[in-house]
């Protein structure tokens, strides 16, 4: 049921934790530590298995990507077994110390994440031997945040990556701030993607840029069907690669093809005003 991986990426662990009822984890969630840094915490459902995989390290800063539960789930737990700070973008801080609502889907897979009060980035975070740059990337969520090690070519990049293609949108993700902070991103220096869902070893930069080049041909696209005449509806039968009905029932709607569109829309809107 519960399944826990650790993989050697050079100097940074991943842990690569999910729920299992098959054997491979529905949805598999990152953690990476590099030295006594630890980004990202996994879903409360695997607090223990978490807790064991780190216990025996020393832990001096948690920074969390983003306050999505699959991130922050254990950062209350952490923060107190390491006696340290749990960092993250004030909108965040304000989602974990007040709470947010879940759907079934997402207690099903993650759980809750106990609330807790987690402090602003420091404008760089350090070890004995790594710099750490937070960027801030809204769009997936309004917190998301990257952080960046410039001299070793890395990117740990939350949700911001997960894939190329997507087709996939929650319904409160930006298509236009996505945009902007992959533009933002791709202007880097780096070769790693610690992408907290699918780490990529190699083409880093290219991908972040191939994601970015997919999602402004989709909006141009929408833009073109749009100037055609064709109301939302048509545009998603024409765009449609996959059926995403499963998807859609699974997360009581809160993830599917047609958000992707309405948040393209809603941009062309706002240029258009
Ligand atoms: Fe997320």
């Amino acid at each position: 049921m519960i399944y826990a991986k650790q993989h050697d990426f050079g100097p940074v662990k991943g842990f690569e934790v999910g729920i299992a009822p098959l054997g491979t984890p529905i949805k598999s969630v990152y953690l990476y530590q590099i030295g006594s840094i630890l980004i990202d915490t996994g879903p409360h459902h695997l607090r223990t298995k978490v807790s064991a995989m780190l216990g025996g390290t020393r832990i001096t800063s948690i920074l969390l990507t983003h306050h999505h539960e699959d991130h922050s789930g254990n950062a209350a737990l952490l923060k107190k077994q390491f006696s340290t700070s749990a960092y993250l973008h004030p909108y965040g801080i304000s989602k974990l110390y007040k709470g947010f609502n879940i759907l079934p889907y997402q207690h099903i897979l993650f759980g809750k994440a106990p609330l807790f009060l987690a402090e602003i980035f420091p404008a760089a975070i350090e070890n004995e031997n790594l710099t750490l740059t937070a960027l801030h990337t809204p769009g997936h969520s309004k917190d998301h945040t990257v952080f960046h090690a410039k001299k070793e070519g890395w990117l740990f990049s939350g949700d911001l990556y997960v894939g190329e293609k997507i087709q996939f949108f929650r319904i409160d993700e930006d298509i236009t701030q996505q945009i902007e902070s992959l533009r933002k991103i791709a202007a880097l220096d780096f070769d790693k993607l610690f992408c907290s869902h699918r780490p990529c070893m190699e083409d880093g930069r290219t991908r972040i840029q191939r994601k970015l080049d997919y999602l402004i041909r989709f909006n141009q696209q929408v833009l073109e069907l749009h100037n055609k005449g064709m109301d939302e509806k048509e545009i998603i039968c024409r765009l449609r690669i996959k059926n995403d009905l499963p998807v859609k029932l699974f997360t009581m709607g809160n993830a599917c093809f047609a958000h992707m569109i309405r948040s393209s829309l809603n941009s062309l809107q706002s240029i258009t005003k």
